[in-house]
């Protein structure tokens, strides 16, 4: 582990310094150099440029660096770069612009780029199947579907940005960048940072009755990290693995590319059928859950079930890996505490995300790892990215451990609420009993199922013509015969405009 180096300075830095370049320098272009070469420097920079130019490599208004910083990286005096430049500029290769610097010409002549373009060696891609691996074809190719991206009413994950404390976090940002300290700029802890894995622990042990301590903690880029690390650490190709039907599709695609054998096991009322489970397939190695808030159906695991996953789980020598994703949003009753907090047996992995609480860009989760699993997960972790960046972390080290935190989600909470009241209420008005209304306790998104005959996906690819955002239900089964509905999410619109927007919907579904 990479300690604090205090005995290592901290740097004030000052953006608008007088030493700064007020002028940005461009990239130099790969010249080779020859100086055993009978042809003049100046030649050999000025046919660099050229070529890069003609071959698309440096492409029209993109800035050239400097002669004296060219000189200095080709080692090489400034006379030759300054006669270079000359003829470039005097054939129309370059143009130069007062105060600004040197620019590849806006005016290229067309004629001249589409002979050497064709002239020019290609990269040439065979026509057959080039081989990949076969945990990569597991993976259906990324298809930006309508739904995912769009912005507006309903989108899942989609939150209340605009009450994000964003003042108060441009302060703590600036502190971090303004005064730095040069040991953040090193190779660090594979674990994270230990400062903010103790504030982690402590919310974890506080809020989500987690049983950790920060040596246990280990600071993810998401809860999608924290899966790729857990599936490396306890699953061999062909293992098999509970999840969720329906579930979370995103966890299903790091179970396929390890290899993994997927076993959907039914959600009922009380969450993951465990019992179904072991009749099924008793000796999967894995487990993955999402027991407070089940994804997409939002059923709260009951007591009943937790411990028979727990005791199944000891007896099969497997292990839980418990997805604790949005729970710090319960809207009729106090938060239901982890399942990692019940297991007596160091069996679950726990993993969570500031991405529901926070924003999703900020690449921000953390992992509880058994301790005897720790030096694994560390192991893994520096074969794939070596260390998490420094800057967030210092960051929402001073978030949690100032209240911003806990105050950002008590106020978010009520806003939520809000939302969700809005949208079970023109649910009801516009739908009555010809929808069913699933998941309304917590989180940021709900789930309706429709009729049999109605296809999800049809109507929500005409719903996003219409700015409307909401997924489509069915793409969470795995197995053959998937429902049809809809997930809403709630967390990115005001309360009074989501009438209008249900009623939107209710012109898109053919109902009677
Ligand atoms: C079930 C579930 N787990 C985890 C996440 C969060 O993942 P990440 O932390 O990688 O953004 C989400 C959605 O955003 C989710 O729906």
């Amino acid at each position: 582990m990479v300690r604090r180096n205090d005995h290592l300075f901290g740097y004030s830095y000052n953006h608008y310094d007088d030493t700064m370049r007020k002028v940005a320098s461009g990239f130099s272009p790969v010249i080779a150099i020859d100086r055993k070469s009978p042809k003049p420097l100046h030649r050999q920079i000025y046919e660099g440029f050229r070529l890069a130019i003609l071959g698309r490599n440096l492409h029209s208004g993109q800035k050239i660096p400097s002669t004296r910083s060219l000189a200095l990286e080709l080692r090489v005096s400034r006379i030759p770069v300054l006669t270079a430049y000359a003829q470039l500029l005097a054939e129309g290769y370059f143009e130069s612009r007062t105060g600004s610097g040197t620019f590849v010409s806006h005016a290229l002549p067309d004629k001249l780029l589409a002979v050497v373009r064709r002239g020019a060696a290609h990269t040439k891609i065979g026509t057959g199947t080039r081989r990949v691996s076969a945990r990569c074809c597991r993976l259906p190719p990324f298809k930006s579907v309508p739904w995912m991206f769009g912005w507006g009413a309903f989108s899942v994950g989609q939150l209340a940005f605009e009450e994000f404390p964003f003042r108060v976090w441009s302060r703590i940002v600036n502190r971090h960048t303004r005064k730095v300290r040069v040991s953040a700029l090193h190779f660090s802890d594979p674990m994270g940072s230990e400062d903010f894995r103790e504030v982690i622990a402590e919310y974890l042990r506080t809020a989500r009755g987690v049983n950790c301590d920060a040596r246990q903690i280990m600071v993810v880029s998401g809860s999608q990290q924290a899966l790729e690390i857990a599936a490396r650490v306890l699953l061999d190709p062909g293992d098999r693995v509970w999840i969720e039907e329906p579930g979370y599709w995103l966890a299903r695609r790091v179970f396929a590319i390890s290899g993994c054998r997927l076993v959907p096991i039914a959600v009922d009322r009380e969450g993951m059928n465990v019992a179904a489970g072991m009749g099924h397939s008793h000796k999967a190695r894995v487990a993955y859950i999402t027991p407070s808030h089940q994804y997409p159906l939002g059923v709260t695991m009951s007591a009943a079930r937790r411990l028979q996953l727990l005791e199944w789980a000891e007896r099969a020598g497997s292990w839980i890996i418990e997805d604790d994703y949005d729970s710090e949003y319960r809207y009729d009753s106090l938060p239901v505490a982890s399942l990692q907090g019940l297991d007596r047996n160091a069996r679950v992995i726990y993993t969570g995300t500031f991405s529901k609480t926070l924003f999703p860009s900020l690449r921000i989760g953390y992992v509880v790892i058994p301790t005897d699993l720790v030096s694994r997960f560390v192991a893994v972790r520096h074969a794939m990215d070596v260390y998490p960046p420094h800057l967030y972390q210092a960051v929402l080290a001073d978030f949690l451990r100032e209240g911003h935190f806990a105050r950002h989600v008590r106020r978010t909470r009520m806003i939520y609420h809000q939302r969700r009241d809005a949208l079970v209420d023109s649910l009801r008005t516009e739908f009555g009993a010809q929808l069913e209304v699933l998941g309304v306790e917590g989180g940021m998104h709900l789930t309706v199922t429709l009729p049999k005959g109605i296809p999800d996906r049809e109507i929500t690819k005409r719903a996003a013509r219409q700015n409307l955002w909401l997924w489509p239900l069915s793409p969470c089964y795995f197995g053959g015969s998937p429902r049809q509905g809809f997930i809403l999410g709630f967390g990115s619109t005001p309360a009074r405009e989501i009438p209008k927007a249900v009623r939107q919907i209710r012109n898109l579904i053919p109902l009677d």
